[in-house]
This record gives C-alpha cells, structure tokens and sequence, in this order.
C-alpha cells in the first residue's frame, strides 16, 4: 500500500511519468506519445498529440464492458415527485441521438453549444452529446439572468442553444425561456438555433424556425457515433467571476480532464465502479460539472441528479433519505448546505432516522468549511468529512485528504494537503516563499496538472495578465492562506473581489458595474459581509449624485431588484445603505478590506493610507456588526 508521501514524492520525482501511468485509464483512439508539450510555456498542454472521446469513455466502453444495464443516472427531484433511474444503454440512445440532432443542423467539431438548463438528466445528455460529436459546451447556471447569459452567448458565439421551458426552485417555477428570447435578443452573436426541452410544468412558447422541441428532434433522429478529438482541444468552457463584468471562460482540455477525473475517483473519493456518488451541486458550476456529469461516468459509477434543496423539500431529511434509498456510497456538497440542514435540524434527529452504513465519507468544497460544522456532521454522521479545496480553473482538488490512499488526519479548518501535480506555496509580496504558519498569498508552482485550464477563452493575454504576470513561474490561484509544519494548507481569504455566497461565487465588481449604472448613483462600492448560513452576503453601498433627495428604502429596492434582474437571483443582493462618502486611499483606493472587517466585527486599524478619516467613522457607525461572522 502506498502512502500520501510516497505518492507526492512519486509525482514529484517524474511529473510526466505520474500522468503518463495516470492516462492508462483512459481509453484512447491514439495513445499519448508526447505527454506535457511546454513549447508554448507559459500556456502548457497535456496529451496534447493523443487522441479521444469524452463520451466515449463516460458511455460506450462501459455499455462494450457489460454496464449496460447499471444504472447511470438516478434522478431524484422532490419538487416534481419524480424519481427515476438511466441506465448505461438508455443514456446511450439519448446522448447519441441528441448529438445526431445537433450534426444534422450542422453543429461539428469545435463549435460552441451553450445548455442553460435545470437540475434535470437531460442537462447531461446535452454535454454528453456535445462531447460525443467534439462540440464544445458551455453551461450557463440557471440562477442567472438574461443579460448574465448574453454576455456568456456573445463571447462563447454558439451555434446553439439547448434549454428547458422552466426549473423548479423549491415550490417556484421559473420560466427559462423567456429569459433565454430575452438574452438572444440582447446577443449580437445569435445562434442559429435552440432545442427546447418542454417539461410538464411549463409549456415554453417556440419561436417558428428557430426553436426545436427536444423530444420530437430525438424521435425523429439518427444516433451518431463519437467523433475522435484531440488531447488539447477543448471539451468545454466555463464561465466564473472575475473582478470585472465580464466573466473568465475558463477552457478545460478533453485528454487531461479525463486522466485528472479518474485518477481523483480512484484516489481521492475512494470510489470504483459500480458505487453510486452523489455531488449535490449544479451542473451550472464546476462541480458539477466534474463531479455530476464527467468524472462518475467515466468511472462506471451511478450518478445522482438532485432536483431540491437541502432544506425544505421537503425537510432537512432529504440528503438522507436519497443516501439510504439509492445506496450512495459519497455524497459531495457545500458547507452552506449543511449548515442549513444544521440550522433546521441541530441534533440531526432526521439524520437518525435513515440507515447511512453505505456511506463511506462526506466531502466538503466550494467555500470555507468552518469547523463548527465540520464538527456537527462528525458526531453525527461517523464517517470521516474531507475538506477539499479547489476552483473552477482549477476543475479538480487541489488540496485534499486523498482517502483512495491513505485517510489523514482530519484538521478541522485545513482541506489538508497539495494533491499529486500540485506544488502549494504561500508567497509574500514581493514573490518569495514565507516560512511555515505565515500568512500569503497561495500560488502553485507552474506547469498546473492535467485537468487544469491553460488559458481563457479567446483570451491568452487576460490569462497571463490575471493569473501568471502576480508572479512570475506560478499561477496565482486569487486565495489568501498559508501551510503549517505538517504540509496542511490553510485557506483564509480571497485576494480579489470576489466573493462567495452560498458556495456560488460572485463577483463584486459585477455588481457595482450595476449599481453604478443607477441614474441616481455616483459613486459605490459592494462588500462581501459574513453571513451565518451562506458563508457571505454581499452588501451595497451607495452615494448619491448632487441634488439628489430621494428615499433610502426606494433607492435600496430599486437598486437590489436591478442587480436581481441583471446578474440573477443567485446573486442574492438583499442589502443596499445609501451613504455620504466612500472612505478611500489618497490614491482613491475604496477601502473594501477595512470596511469588511468592521462589517463583520473582526479588530481593524485606521489605514495610515487613508484620505478622510472621517468617511471610515461615518461608515463603522452604519455597518459596525452588521454581518454575522460564520464561525
Ligand atoms: N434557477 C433559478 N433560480 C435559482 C437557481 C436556479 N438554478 N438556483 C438558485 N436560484 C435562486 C433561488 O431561488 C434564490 O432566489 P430568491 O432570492 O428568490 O429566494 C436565489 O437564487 C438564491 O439561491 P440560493 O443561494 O440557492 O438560496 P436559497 O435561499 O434558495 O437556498 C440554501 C439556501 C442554503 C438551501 C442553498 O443556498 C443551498 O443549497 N446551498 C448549497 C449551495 C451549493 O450546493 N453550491 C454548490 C457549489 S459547489
Ligand atoms: P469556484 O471557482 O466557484 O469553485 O470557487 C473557488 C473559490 O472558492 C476558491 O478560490 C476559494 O476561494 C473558495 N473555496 C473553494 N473550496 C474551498 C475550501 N475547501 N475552503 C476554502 N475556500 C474554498
């Protein structure tokens, strides 16, 4: 059996030789001859000259291999009383069906195909198909709204769009479909057309000549077998928040993303064919789409697809009962979640009524897990909880307990430590490495694993110049923390202006573009503030423009229902204080750092920096303690 450290020490000593073992997982059309091509550095590839399918290794070798009639996907959705289960050989004739619609309009290797879609099994076998025939798939999170998707349709420039006539949020139905005409409308790259998935709730209105419906396009068409893609072309993009408007598409590669999410499977989550896992995210955000969609149908493993809450459909229950009836072996999710359940049901005594003994371990990500609740699922469930650590760019762990190895200790507020591929360092300023226990900023050590992004969409230069130009051989993962003596990483803050509300992350930069676009707004600023459910909760603040004497309460409610209406619900903007005066830098700097810390109550100074006193008291005295600290 071999350890963590001699599993670290083996990548170390031949990175391309781990990865090249590594690849054996998959199964190739053309096997690796060249594994890392660093010809380009600083942008790496991997796999670069080998051949594959996607699909082809998450479907048809398991239906060759005799999974056919395993189930592939169970579908369980509490708000439609629905649950239903996809086996290999189904999931085959949907998927290769679907992708036949999509080369019969036309749609080959390389286009772009957006999904904004619900939490339903057709939003996989839209990637699936996409992944089948080479297309590249970018899904939009159905919490955004039209102008959130215009922007992602314009830079992606789509052939077309797969969608759903609604999704269901708890006992809401929300309409997709006009906001999907609405965000066509507003795009100046239109797609040529758009495959409509009706569900019963809602009857969606079907532009003539433009919009298919999904089921008859999939009667009506001829499966189609997986195109052979290369290494290094992209499988998908996915939009994620930077610190401005526009959002970074982050470009997974095909080649590494399978070699990344199958070594994980193995080696981190313990699992191997034929176990159910469940990630209980959004196919909108990276986890899901790893840990949803690619990463337990590459393994032969049973998916879940979970239309709910963890509260409220219909209790703090649910996660449990979908553990015992569909036997799930690992269930991923955010600490947000669980400290709703928490919240709801603090001695666990829904936990106690269902039998979890087929559950190995719960893994935790997307956001701070505080040890409170680390604690609280402990005692409760018996079963180690793993904090892992990563990012959308980063599309698998970057620091984690690898339990397919070995289970390390557990720390309580660490996700424990840099996987294989992953070289941690914790620099200050000025770009050198700090001793154990000191605070940084977190960066890995260039070339990043297979798996990992190796630029933005169309946008090599905004690659370098947001991620690789901070410091030079590294790429700067946007994360405050450090490591202590035993190699444990410690995660405290971002380093930008982002912000993470509900394990969903935002951007406040986005917001204030919003904000400032109010006629009535001079100037603003939006703080991410602690929140004791969704970890943070962004908070607006506003001055006005001179002459303006309006009512706060009116200001506040038009200024959260345009961030609701043009960035989306998931935003959660729910607070907004008009103010005199921002307090700033005498080099106009906002001082959002110091007016968190007051917001949530944590010890800060008067910057030495700082250009009017006076703006900083005023502010203290209307956000002093306003956010709830998390732990
Ligand atoms: N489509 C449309 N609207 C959506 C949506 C979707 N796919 N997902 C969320 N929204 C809406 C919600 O309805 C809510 O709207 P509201 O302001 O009208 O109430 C808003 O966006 C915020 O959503 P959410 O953050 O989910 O809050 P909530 O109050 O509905 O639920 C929790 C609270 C704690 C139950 C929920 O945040 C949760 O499950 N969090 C875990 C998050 C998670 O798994 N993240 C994955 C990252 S790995
Ligand atoms: P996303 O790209 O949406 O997955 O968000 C990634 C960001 O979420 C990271 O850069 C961190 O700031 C935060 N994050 C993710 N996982 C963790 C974790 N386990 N602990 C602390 N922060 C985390």
């Amino acid at each position: 059996m071999s350890t963590y450290k001699d599993e670290y020490a083996g990548w170390q000593s031949d990175p391309e030789a781990y990865w090249c073992e590594a690849a054996q997982a998959v199964d190739w059309f053309r096997a690796p001859q060249r594994i890392l091509d660093d010809s380009k550095a600083p942008i790496y590839t991997w796999f670069a000259d080998a051949e594959a399918n996607t699909c082809y290794n998450a479907i048809d070798r398991h239906v060759e291999n005799g999974r056919g009639d395993q189930a592939a996907i169970i579908y369980d959705s509490p708000v439609t009383d629905t649950k239903t289960s996809i086996t290999y050989n189904a999931l085959l004739d949907q998927v290769s069906r679907l992708a036949g619609v999509l080369a019969s309009k036309g749609v080959t290797k390389g286009d772009r195909v957006v999904i904004y879609m619900p939490m339903v099994p057709d939003a996989l076998v839209a990637m699936l198909a996409c992944a089948r025939i080479g297309a590249v798939h970018s899904v939009v999170f159905g919490g955004f709204a039209a102008h959130e998707l215009a922007v992602r349709i314009n830079d992606a420039a789509p052939k077309a769009v797969l969608s759903a006539s609604c999704g269901i949020e708890g006992k809401r139905i929300i309409e997709y479909k006009p906001l999907l005409d609405e965000a066509i409308a507003q795009s100046e790259n239109k797609p040529e057309f758009t495959v409509i998935l009706q569900r019963p709730q809602v009857k969606a209105s079907m532009v003539e000549g433009r919009d298919l419906d999904w089921a008859d396009a999939i009667s009506n068409a001829d499966p189609v077998g997986c195109a052979s893609v290369g290494g290094a072309d992209p499988l998908y993009i996915l939009y994620t928040s930077g610190t401005t408007g526009q959002p970074k598409g982050v470009v997974r590669h095909s080649g590494g993303h399978m070699v990344a999410l199958l070594w994980s499977m193995k080696n981190l989550y313990n699992v191997q064919a034929g176990d159910v896992f469940w990630a209980a995210s959004d196919v909108g955000w990276v986890v899901g789409h790893s840990y949803i969609c690619y990463a337990p149908l590459l393994a032969g493993c049973t998916t879940m697809v979970f239309e709910g809450k963890p509260v409220g459909t219909p209790n703090p229950g649910t996660f449990w009962r979908i553990i015992e009836e569909h036997k799930v072996k690992v269930l991923f999710t955010a600490p947000t979640a669980l400290r709703a359940i928490k919240r709801e049901d603090p001695n666990a005594e829904y936990l106690k009524k269902y039998d979890l003994s087929g559950m190995d371990a719960l893994f935790l990500a997307g956001e701070r897990a505080d040890p409170d609740t680390i604690n609280w699922a402990q005692t409760h469930l018996q079963k180690p909880v793993v904090d892992h650590w990563w990012q959308t760019e980063t599309g698998w762990a970057i620091a984690a307990n690898p339990l397919g190895i070995e289970e390390l200790p557990i720390k309580p507020g660490s996700p424990a430590v840099p996987m294989p591929g992953y070289q941690v360092e914790i620099l200050d300023d000025a770009g050198h490495p700090v001793a154990p226990g000191t605070l940084g900023a977190i960066a890995i050590k260039l070339p990043l694993p297979p798996g990992t992004l190796p630029t933005l969409w169309n946008a090599d230069d905004r690659f370098k110049k947001s991620y690789l130009e901070a410091f030079p051989g590294y790429y700067e993962i946007g994360d405050a923390g450090m490591v202590d003596e035993d190699g444990y990483v410690y995660i405290m803050a971002r380093t930008d202006d982002v912000i993470n509300v509900a394990g969903h992350r935002l951007s406040t930069g986005a917001m204030e573009e919003v904000l400032a676009a109010h006629p009535d707004v001079a100037e603003c600023a939006v703080i991410g503030i602690g929140d004791k459910l969704k970890g943070q909760s962004p908070l607006g603040l506003i001055c006005l423009n001179a002459g303006v004497d309006r009512a706060e309460a009116d200001l506040q409610k038009e200024c959260v229902s345009l961030v609701r209406h043009e960035i989306g619900p998931v935003a959660a903007f729910k607070q907004c204080l008009v103010v005199d005066a921002l307090p700033k830098t005498r080099s106009g700097k906002i001082l959002r750092g110091t007016m968190v810390s007051i917001a949530d109550g944590t010890p800060w100074k008067m910057p030495a920096t700082i250009d009017d006193p006076t703006t900083l008291d005023a502010i203290a005295e209307r956000i002093g303690g306003l956010g709830e600290q998390t732990s």
